[in-house]
Parts: structure tokens; C-alpha cells; sequence
């Protein structure tokens, strides 16, 4: 049995997935999230048997440890979905604030999460999957976006140093496309004297050339949750 950790359940790819977990009837779900609003508007009318974790800034997912560890099952699937491409600013021009919440959040979270699954999966010899969601991002600069491409980086940096020190982890990072979400609204919205290709992104919603999160869901709970085809440790969405 599987206990799922999946973070970001209240964005669109996040609740995507969730979805189809809860519907297909794969695993126990922890949905992780961070506005309670969204996540009763989203979630208040799903089944019993999911379950959430509500998260915020400083937290050290020391809870979130305890009820993983009350639940069954052999293995914890971790998905890393949760990422913020705000601020999209160019270097110069952010604040203080801006700049601790961008590593706090892309950063820090991601790494406090990683970390206390481990620890939990060492005390109870469970097996451990992670499963990152990467970009394009990570290995393309584009103005405006220091700290989307910046955090991207690191994690898949840091993931690569856990899979060396975890041969018997399976881990991932998995770039799902350009995606009809909210993060592409966001991108749209942006003043090109910041993002100079704010026209491109805007095309490719107007020509229909964003891919449905559900298909991404779909093929990612496929590969890496239900069996596993990883051959690397970076892989894309297939068309
Ligand atoms: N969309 C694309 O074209 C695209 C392309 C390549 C890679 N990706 C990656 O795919 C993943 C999903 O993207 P998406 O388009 O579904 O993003 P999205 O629409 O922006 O949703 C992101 C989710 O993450 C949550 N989140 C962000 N920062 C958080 C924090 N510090 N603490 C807790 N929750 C946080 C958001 O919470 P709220 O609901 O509270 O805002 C939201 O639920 C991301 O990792 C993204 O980088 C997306």
C-alpha cells in the first residue's frame, strides 16, 4: 500500500492528480496545501478517505511525519508539485520579503519536506519515491524568472545528491510540458519589459498549444505511480 504526499493539491496540476487518485482508488492521499478556503472549495465534497496536511512557511512537516507513520503501507510516494514562479521581477527590484518567500517557499519547503520523509522512511524501512516536477526552466534563463529557473535548479541538484546517497530510492524529476494552469495565467500577465517573450506565452494559449493537466496526471501517475519507468533521473512529458 502507498501513501501519497502530494503538495500544491489546490493548483491545477495538483488537483489534477488528486483527482484521479481519489477516483482510480490508488494509495492513501495526504493533499498538502496551504490556503484552507481553496481547499474546502475544492475538497470539501471528496470522500473520507483522503487526507490533508495544511502547511505554511517555517513548518518542518514533524506532523505530517506522525501521520504518514499512522498510516498503513510499505511505501511513501512524495510528489514535489508545489512551486511558485512569483515574483516574476528582474534582480534589482525585489524586496526583502519577496526574496524569502521565493527560497522559502520554492526552497526550503521542498527541502524540509525531502528531509523529514527520508528520516521517516529510515525508521520504518519503508521504501521512498519522489517525484519532482521539473521545467524547461531549470536549464533555459528567461528574463524575469530568477527565481522559478534558480529554485528548479537547485532541487533537481538536490535530488541528484539524494539519489547518489539512496540507491534504493526511485527518483524523478519530470518536466510535464507547458500546462493550462494558473502559473500560465500568471506568465501571461506579466509587463514584457520584465519578460521579454510574454508574446510567445500568450500564443500558445490562443493557438490551443497548452496541454490539459488531467493528460499530464494521467500519464504521470502511469509512469511513476502505479509502475515505475524511470530510466533517468529527468524525464518529460510525452506527446
Ligand atoms: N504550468 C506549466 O506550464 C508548467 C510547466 C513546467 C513545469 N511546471 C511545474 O508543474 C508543477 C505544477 O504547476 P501548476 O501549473 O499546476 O502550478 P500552479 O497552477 O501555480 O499551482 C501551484 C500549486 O502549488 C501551490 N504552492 C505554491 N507555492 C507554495 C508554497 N510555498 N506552499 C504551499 N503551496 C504552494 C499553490 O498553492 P495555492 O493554490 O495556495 O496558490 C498551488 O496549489 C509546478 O512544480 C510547476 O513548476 C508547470
Amino acid at each position: 500500500m502507498q501513501t501519497i504526499v502530494l503538495t500544491g493539491s489546490t493548483g491545477g496540476l495538483g488537483f489534477a492528480l488528486a483527482n484521479q487518485f481519489v477516483r482510480k482508488g490508488i494509495g492513501n492521499l495526504i493533499c498538502v496545501y496551504r490556503d484552507e478556503m481553496k481547499f474546502q472549495k475544492l475538497f470539501g465534497h471528496f470522500g473520507s478517505n483522503l487526507y490533508s496536511y495544511k502547511t505554511f512557511m517555517e513548518d518542518d512537516y514533524v506532523p505530517l511525519g506522525n501521520t504518514i507513520e499512522a498510516l498503513p503501507g510499505d511505501e511513501i510516494v512524495l510528489i514535489l508539485n508545489a512551486f511558485s514562479i512569483a515574483p516574476i521581477k528582474l534582480a534589482g527590484e525585489y524586496s526583502y520579503q519577496e526574496i524569502d518567500g521565493m527560497t522559502g517557499g520554492n526552497i526550503r519547503q521542498n527541502v524540509a519536506l525531502i528531509n523529514e520523509a527520508i528520516r521517516r522512511c529510515r525508521c520504518r524501512s519503508l521504501k521512498l519515491r519522489i517525484i519532482n516536477l521539473d521545467s524547461g526552466a531549470t536549464d533555459f534563463p528567461l528574463s524575469g524568472w530568477g527565481n522559478y529557473c534558480a529554485s528548479k535548479a537547485y532541487l533537481n541538484s538536490f535530488l541528484s545528491v539524494v539519489a547518489l546517497e539512496n540507491p534504493d530510492f526511485k527518483i524523478v524529476s519530470f518536466d510535464p510540458g507547458v500546462m493550462d494552469t494558473d502559473m500560465q495565467r500568471q506568465i501571461r500577465e506579466t509587463d514584457s519589459r520584465v519578460f521579454d517573450r510574454v508574446e510567445t506565452f500568450i500564443s500558445y494559449k490562443e493557438s490551443g498549444r497548452l496541454i490539459d493537466p488531467s493528460a499530464v496526471a494521467e500519464q504521470l501517475i502511469e509512469r511513476y505511480v502505479s509502475h515505475w519507468t524511470a530510466t533517468g533521473i529527468r524525464e518529460k512529458y510525452k506527446l
